[in-house]
């Protein structure tokens, strides 16, 4: 069979990761796809810029034409950020029949419900498991491991660099802006990182799991949304006296039909397993009438991590070209939506 090409939008943390998993697990992706797969082009904004990974310099454009136009392109993979830019490449990119995947929960938080209908409209595929929990596969889990079940309440730490920072603030005592700066050069925090520190990202994060996991339509301003940037060292160091950690915690809880939807900072007992997610690390409690208590657990963001997330949507939209079912397997979110007074 011909090669599956792919077109890169983005060559930074994430882009950077995918190129590498890519190039290096091709045997093990040929094995699972029966197709070689490659990255035919790759979208950046500057010609200039050193890259920290080895690539041909006719891979590189900053023409969008390039891989819109090119029809070997099947498959696009957003992984530049940024709203209406990416909103209007994906849009073009479904437009032309070829399928999606991306890592932008800004984008799928606001966008989303339009975006899979025109997917769907165009027999394309459009995954976005990079966006939430960076490398936990928690929306897979959510839409087919939970497909038997009601689910009732989803906890998440969903932000690495928040939750980076206060464990390093809580453990080391270091400042704020230190450990901020740091989770930056680690490529933890969003370009701009505001939407890490007040909530934003979270809220981001919860809005798509609450679609998801509740199926029903939850747009982002129905999350109540409180960052971590009022949090002080003293603050931390008090709650671990009494034997609490200070988390920031994304709330989805659907009891008695009604929908709460919150992210905030949160003293969890030292007892709870929430507590002993450190790091960059992020956790999803999910409850289910069935199932009962379920926990994921992995890295929350990053290069790799991240990455496997993208590549794997990639093996499932290459399987699906094989077997010609791009766009058939979405469900649009049908259940009835009541919202706690506080979340209208
Ligand atoms: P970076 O800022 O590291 O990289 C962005 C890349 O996109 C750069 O290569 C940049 O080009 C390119 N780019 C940006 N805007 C444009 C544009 N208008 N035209 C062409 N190229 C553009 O971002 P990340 O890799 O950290 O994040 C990418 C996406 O993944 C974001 O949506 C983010 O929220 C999401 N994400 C990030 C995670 C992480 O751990 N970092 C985890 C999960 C999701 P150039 O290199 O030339 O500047
Ligand atoms: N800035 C995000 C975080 C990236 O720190 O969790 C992963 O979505």
């Amino acid at each position: 069979t011909e090669a599956i090409k792919a077109g890169l939008l983005g060559l930074g943390t994430v882009g950077t990761g995918v190129y590498r998993i890519i190039e290096q697990h091709q045997e093990d992706l040929k094995h699972q796809t029966g197709c070689d797969i490659k990255v035919e082009k790759i979208l950046i904004k500057s010609m200039d810029k050193e890259r920290s990974v080895a690539i041909s310099p006719e891979l590189l454009t900053t023409d969008y034409g390039d891989i819109l136009n090119d029809p070997n392109i099947t498959i696009v993979i957003e992984v530049m950020g940024g709203i209406e830019e990416a909103r209007t490449y994906i849009a073009k990119a479904l437009q032309s029949k070829k399928n999606v995947i991306t890592a932008n929960k800004d984008l799928i938080a606001l966008y989303g419900g339009e975006l899979l209908t025109l997917a769907s409209e165009n027999g394309c595929d459009l995954f976005y498991e990079a966006s939430v929990a960076g490398g936990i596969p928690i929306l897979r889990a959510l839409v087919e491991g939970f497909a038997s079940d009601r689910i009732t309440k989803m906890i998440g730490i969903l932000n690495g660099t928040t939750n980076y920072m206060l464990t390093r603030m809580a453990k080391e005592k270091l400042e704020y802006d230190f450990c901020l700066k740091q989770a930056q050069e680690l490529g933890y925090a969003e370009a701009d990182p505001t939407s890490d520190v007040e909530g934003l990202d979270a809220a981001r994060k919860l809005a798509i799991l609450g679609t998801l996991g509740f199926h029903t339509d939850i747009s982002l301003d129905e999350v109540k949304v409180k960052g971590i940037s009022s949090v002080s060292q003293e603050d931390i160091q008090y709650g671990k006296e009494l034997g609490y950690e200070m988390k920031l915690l994304g709330i989805a809880d659907r009891r008695d039909e009604e929908i709460e939807l919150s992210v905030q900072p949160t003293f969890v007992a030292k007892s709870h397993p929430l507590a002993h997610v450190n790091g960059v690390f992020n956790a999803v409690y999910v409850y289910g009438e069935a199932v009962g208590e379920t926990m994921f657990y992995g890295p929350g963001a990053g290069e790799l991590p991240t990455a496997t997330a993208v590549v794997s949507d990639l093996v499932t939209v290459v399987k699906n070209l094989n077997l010609g079912v791009n766009g058939r397997g979405m469900v649009a979110p049908y259940r009835e939506k009541k919202l706690k007074p506080e979340n209208r």
